[in-house]
């Protein structure tokens, strides 16, 4: 039997990752025109970044579209623009990226935990009812590594006590959820374009919505006077231009990039789509991996695949998770696991340690505790998921193979990985006990 690559043995994966962001000769073409020919700080919807704008806002189906510096800015401009106001309280997925929750915290507001569903790892909808209060003003999903949340549940709670839903769609981008394209369905939509994501400009996102009255609420608080005297039509939005609003604004090179790249996004997605799909079933026989479930294409679902995404069943091999991923890390295959903590579970969460004095907390009406057992099927996917961290944006098939190849190689050897891991936590203890 081959040794196993952690142990000095020859890597299972030898093919080059494909590259990614990718920046072909259209690319720099663009990035070129664009740099010779136009301001490197928009202020308006002109020239490339209305472009962009303009082509992201259809391709969605959606009325506005704000390009801004990163999703960080588009998530929170989503929260404001929703109409979140200091000490009101935000649904949030406590199995995300820190962003998801830090623009709640930055507009004030007080992040409140719901639990995630194991079949979709987004926000479970029974769970966003049980923290409904009088005080709830927008719910927050996450379509994370690009697979769609239950938006049909999700709605329907939202709608039933009037309250916007907030997308994230940072790991999203080309994703679908019964024939409507993830980004397509909440009040707003926040997409990242920083570099490893679906769609890319290097840095920067973008949000999406449809209702006047939120776009230029959230336009108001980001974005250059001279783009919102010549844009805000409301008289309320109007009074309020001045020079206080953050500065989000994305560069032109990233607006460039990401127009180009939107028109390959679809067909990048299906070519993810399909190389997850061979790795699925080359490996479905290993009783040490389990796979959450897939979005149903026959009811005009996708998923983005932004990272390929796996839960490991403990038990099985002598290895916990991260050994595991350790030993597959070894043989060339870009995996990692993400979440590890749920956000709650975070120490400046649970010891309201954000900007310091309590804030936000102390604006609100709740205690906000954040404890250990608040959402056991997050806390439990966050001992088990592990994914594959790379863009599997073209016909990879070489690739794939060895990838699996790694996955059994690990099985095979797992007993001389833990033998020699125990081996050298005996000699690290006797090391400790002789200091
Ligand atoms: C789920 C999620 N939301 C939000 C963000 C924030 O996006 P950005 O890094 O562009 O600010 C990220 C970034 O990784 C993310 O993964």
């Amino acid at each position: 039997m081959t040794r196993a690559a952690l142990l000095g043995g020859p890597r299972a994966v030898s093919h080059p990752l494909p590259q990614w962001p990718r920046i072909d000769d259209e690319t720099l073409a663009a990035v070129v025109r664009v740099l010779k020919s136009e301001p490197l700080c928009p202020v308006g919807n002109t020239g490339i970044q209305g472009e962009f704008e303009d082509a992201f806002a259809e391709f969605h189906q959606r009325r506005f579209a704000l390009a801004t510096n990163g999703g960080t800015a588009a998530l929170m401009l989503s929260v404001h623009g929703a109409g979140v106001e200091p000490g009101d309280e935000v649904i949030c997925s406590p199995f995300s990226w820190g962003a998801s929750v830090a623009c709640v915290l930055q507009c004030a507001a007080i992040p409140v935990f719901a639990d995630i569903s194991a079949q979709t790892l987004g926000l479970d909808a029974a769970s966003v009812r049980s923290r409904i209060t009088p005080r709830t003003r927008a719910i927050l999903p996450v379509h994370i590594f690009g697979a769609p949340c239950d938006m049909d549940g999700i709605l329907d709670v939202a709608n039933e006590h009037g309250i916007p839903v907030i997308e994230d769609v940072a790991q999203a981008a080309g994703g679908f959820y019964r024939g409507s394209r993830l980004g397509s369905l909440g009040a707003f939509s926040a997409f990242s374009l920083q570099a490893s994501k679906n769609l890319t400009g290097g840095e920067g996102g973008i949000l999406v919505c449809d209702d006047r009255e939120m776009f230029e609420r959230a336009m108001s608080h980001g974005t250059h006077p001279q783009r919102l005297i010549a844009e805000l039509e409301l008289p309320e939005f109007r009074r309020r231009i001045d020079s206080l609003a953050f500065n989000f604004r994305m560069h032109t090179a990233s607006a460039a990039i990401a127009h180009t790249q939107l028109r390959h996004l679809d067909g990048w997605t299906e070519i993810r789509n399909q190389n997850a799909q061979r790795l699925y079933a080359a490996v479905r026989d290993l009783e040490y991996l389990e796979f959450p479930p897939l979005p149903n294409p026959d009811e005009g679902s996708r998923h983005g695949f932004y990272h390929v995404p796996f839960l490991y069943r403990p038990g099985v091999l002598p290895l916990d998770r991260d050994q595991f991923v350790a030993a597959l890390e070894a043989e060339g295959a870009p995996a990692g696991s993400y979440v590890k903590t749920p956000l709650y579970l975070r120490p400046r969460l649970r010891a309201h340690d954000y900007i310091g004095r309590d804030f936000p907390w102390c604006l609100g009406e709740g205690s906000y505790t954040y404890q250990h057992g608040d959402c056991p099927v997050a806390e439990a996917i966050c001992e088990t998921e592990w994914q594959l961290k790379a863009s599997f944006h073209e016909p990879l098939p070489e690739l794939i193979d060895q990838i699996a190849e790694a996955l059994r190689k690990v099985g095979e050897t797992a007993d001389e990985i833990a033998a020699a891991s125990a081996g050298f936590a005996a000699v690290s203890r006797s090391g400790e006990a002789g200091t």
